[in-house]
């Protein structure tokens, strides 16, 4: 059988339309990611990261191109299709953690869970094992609020854990934390990925792209090499 990517875009475009002025943001995106990888995605404010990580995600659609995860091709399915592959295969976490405040870190992990019609007393388990995984079940019933911030990012990756995806999207998961907190969840995401799961993350920071196996640079809705990404920084008097 012929070895297939996990992950496989090709000349993926994407426009942005406001009334009747265009937006292109990316200009033509081909890369791949293998399943058990860990592959950064590494470019400035502005170059179409968190759009790219919406069409990777199904979130959102590419214009052009085709865009496959393992033999599915997620170019062309419906909205309805697009959210079973969303909910079956991937799962996320953003820089802005995204937890609902007024819930405790357990009933925040166990919310997918309701979605995908688990029942209550497994939601539990599930929910707690993926805590205890992350080392937050002591911190179960705390709400939100009542956890620092890279305690909140750890329940927003149990969340994400959950529903046991084979694939993690992370968009700058380290970008409201400070580096020690960062580099605390970085430590995680190598973890997971040892244990198998394909992790996709986003970031404008040098230092986290570095705990991925591969770096994928992007500028200006374009992949570059890395010696060209290199050059094209400095020339734009960049770090
Ligand atoms: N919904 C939208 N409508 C119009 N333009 C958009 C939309 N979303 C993003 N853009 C534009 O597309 C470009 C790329 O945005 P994107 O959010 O993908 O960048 P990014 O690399 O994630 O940046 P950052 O590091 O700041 O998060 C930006 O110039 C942005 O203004
Ligand atoms: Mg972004």
């Amino acid at each position: 059988m012929q070895a297939t990517h996990l992950l496989d875009l090709q000349n993926v475009t994407k426009t942005y339309h406001m009334g009747d002025v265009e937006f292109p943001v990316l200009h033509g995106i081909t890369f791949s990611v293998d399943a058990g990888e860990f592959v950064s995605v590494l470019g400035p404010s502005g170059s179409g990261k968190s759009t790219l990580m919406n069409i990777i995600g199904c979130l959102d659609v590419a214009d052009d191109g085709t865009y496959t995860i393992g033999r599915r091709a997620v170019t062309g399915l419906s909205e309805r299709d697009m959210a079973k592959l969303r909910n079956r295969d991937i799962g996320f976490v953003f820089q802005s953690f995204q937890l609902l405040p007024r819930i405790s870190a357990l009933e925040n992990v166990m919310l997918p869970l309701i979605y995908a019609k688990v029942p209550r007393k497994q939601r539990i388990a599930r929910a707690m094992a993926e805590l205890a995984r992350v080392g937050l079940a002591d911190k179960a019933d705390n709400l939100p609020r009542q956890l620092s911030g890279g305690q909140q990012q750890r329940v927003a990756i149990a969340r994400a854990l959950v529903t046991r995806p084979r694939i993690i999207l992370a968009d700058e998961p380290t970008g409201a934390l400070d580096r020690t907190t960062g580099a605390q969840i970085m430590d995680i995401f190598r973890a997971l990925n040892e244990e198998g799961i394909t992790i996709v993350m986003i970031t404008h920071d040098h230092k986290v792209a570095s705990y991925a196996s591969r770096v994928v640079h992007i500028l200006d809705g374009r992949i570059y090499s890395a010696e060209e990404y290199a050059a094209l920084e400095s020339a734009e008097g960049g770090t």
